[in-house]
């Protein structure tokens, strides 16, 4: 096993000569990171680019984001997938409008943040030093270190936190999810993602991507033209879904709640 320092100077030196100039990288208000990591969660960093510059230009603080409407907020995040998350992204905002706390047991009271999105606003907004491990970290670590591919999360994040050089939480974090990005990436170290996507999800992502299009573009629908369009065989769980999630009111038609 490598020692910590010699891990240390091998990722931080290849983030100097290789780091990425990323938008949420120029700045250190939690609002914009906390947008940026949420986006993060689903989408590629490449196509994530122009989407957060896009939502910054519309509503640069939680203050404004949650003075939009949900129409816009939705319509916002269209493309992105998983659009509960942007809901709960503007719900979130009614609350940090007020003040942005500095503290994971606040945060992650917060619909819509949980235990890494928390970490990973307190190390970039606020250079916390605090285990930061999503898929791309978790390669490195075990990677690097040499651990065991079925070590747990809580472990993981011991070590984690042991190999932070003291006072970069920042920088070292980006460093790491570069070199996860460039260097040990999933295909040369072969090491399997844990993220699972549920069969459920897979196959019906599309068609609730479709279903929101539809009715963002024409404000109602009828379940008669959803069944139509969408053949579907669990459209009526998709739809009891973005219902259940506050996306969508089903009554004769469906509309936006
Ligand atoms: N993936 C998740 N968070 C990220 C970040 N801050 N920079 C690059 N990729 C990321």
């Amino acid at each position: 096993m490598v020692s910590i320092p010699s891990f240390q100077r091998k990722v931080l030196s290849f983030y100097e000569k290789n780091k990425r100039d990323l938008p949420w990288r120029r700045t250190e208000d939690p609002y914009k990171i906390l947008v940026s990591e949420v986006m993060l969660q689903q989408t590629q960093v490449d196509r994530v680019i122009a989407y957060f510059n896009r939502w910054m230009g519309k509503w640069p603080t939680a203050k404004r984001l949650s003075e939009a409407s949900k129409e816009d907020v939705l319509k916002a995040w269209q493309g992105l997938g998983y659009n509960s998350r942007a809901l709960r992204l503007w719900e979130a905002s009614k609350v940090l409008s007020k003040e942005f706390p500095k503290i994971y047991d606040k945060l992650i009271e917060i619909k819509g943040i949980g235990p890494y999105t928390a970490s990973a606003v307190l190390a970039f907004a606020f250079n916390e030093e605090i285990a930061v491990v999503d898929t791309n970290i978790r390669r490195v670590l075990i990677h690097e270190l040499g651990l065991k591919e079925d070590i747990s999360l809580e472990k993981l994040k011991e070590i984690a936190l042991k190999c932070i050089p003291k006072g970069k939480s920042r920088v070292w974090h980006n460093a790491l999810m570069d070199y996860g990005a460039m260097s040990a990436t999933a295909r040369k170290t072969k090491i399997r993602s844990l993220s699972k996507q549920g069969k459920f999800e897979g196959s019906t992502r599309e068609t609730r991507a479709a279903i929101l299009r539809l009715i963002l573009e024409k404000k109602e629908v009828s379940m008669k033209e959803i069944e139509e369009k969408f053949k579907h065989p669990q459209i009526k769980e998709i739809l009891d879904k973005m219902e259940k999630e506050g996306i969508v009111l089903k009554g004769k038609s469906i509309r936006l709640a």
